[in-house]
């Protein structure tokens, strides 16, 4: 019997082997190592794996391999944006359902709201970015997908000035600028209280949020009054270690005299 070896993201083993599992559920793990999983399965051929969409590539250790990361609409993309098997890491922890509106208010080239509307199946999606090009970059990227245009709104904006109605998202799901690549922590700490603030703003009382960034210290910061957070991974992405936050609202207290 062949072994499959998966390469993923690190840090993102959980993700990935309970999709290899809940898509083939007789594979049988046979070896964790840095970065890859390799498993056996019966009766099953390289070609058949390509509905893996957390890992980045698949190698039939005998027959060569297959990337798993690439996506037929991603036809464009932005400087520092995130890899569709990562975008789907994230969308698959923000635990997505039918009723979701997902917010990606810095969605650069619109992977993370794509891959929500998907593979999700989500209700509805608002991507937005500051930036014209991205905007242009992701108008290309959702017409390759062929969702439906009443699936998504695609808009130009700052975080700071956006104009969704109160308590209307249900998840936010986003890749925040790291101030490396994109902006510096100066910038950052303007930017990331305007993000919780419109977080405050925009989310449902029992929304959540996950959130990839590098600005660790800034972003538990700029949340600590409103928000509860958790670390539900440190992924590698391009040799740093982001963490990837759940955030949620702090649960309302009630006071009886
Ligand atoms: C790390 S990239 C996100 C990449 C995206 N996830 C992707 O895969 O294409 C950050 C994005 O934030 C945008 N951005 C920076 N400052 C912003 C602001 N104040 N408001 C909205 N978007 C902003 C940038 O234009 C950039 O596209």
């Amino acid at each position: 019997m062949s072994i499959f070896r998966l390469s993923i993201v690190l840090g993102t083993e959980e993700v990935v082997e309970k999709e290899l599992l809940s898509k083939f559920p007789k594979a049988e793990i046979v070896g964790r190592t840095k970065g890859k999983i390799d498993f056996q399965v019966e009766g099953r051929v390289l070609g058949d794996f390509s509905s893996l969409l957390s890992p980045l590539r698949i190698q039939d250790t005998n027959r060569g391999d297959e990337d798993l990361y690439k996506r037929g609409w991603r036809k464009a993309f932005v400087p520092a944006g995130i890899n569709p098997s990562l975008a789907y890491v994230l969308c698959d922890l923000a635990e997505l359902n039918e009723d979701d509106v997902v917010l990606d208010p810095f969605c650069g080239g619109s992977t993370i709201p794509i891959t929500a509307v998907m593979y999700f199946g989500i209700k509805k999606a608002f991507a937005s970015d500051i930036s014209g090009k991205a905007v242009d970059i992701s108008l290309e990227n959702w017409k390759a997908s062929g969702v439906k245009k009443d699936k998504f709104v695609l808009f130009r904006s700052n975080v700071s000035t956006l104009k969704l109605s109160p308590k209307s998202i249900t998840k936010v799901i986003t890749n925040m600028p790291f101030g490396i690549r994109v902006g510096n922590h100066e910038m950052n700490k303007k930017l990331y209280r305007n993000f919780a603030f419109k977080l405050n703003r925009l989310l449902k009382d029992d929304g959540s949020a996950i959130v990839l960034t590098q600005e660790k210290e800034l972003f538990e910061e700029v949340m600590k009054n409103d928000f509860e957070v958790s670390v539900e991974m440190t992924p590698e992405v391009g040799g740093l270690r982001p963490n990837v936050y759940k955030v949620t609202r702090k649960s309302v207290k009630y006071f009886v005299k």
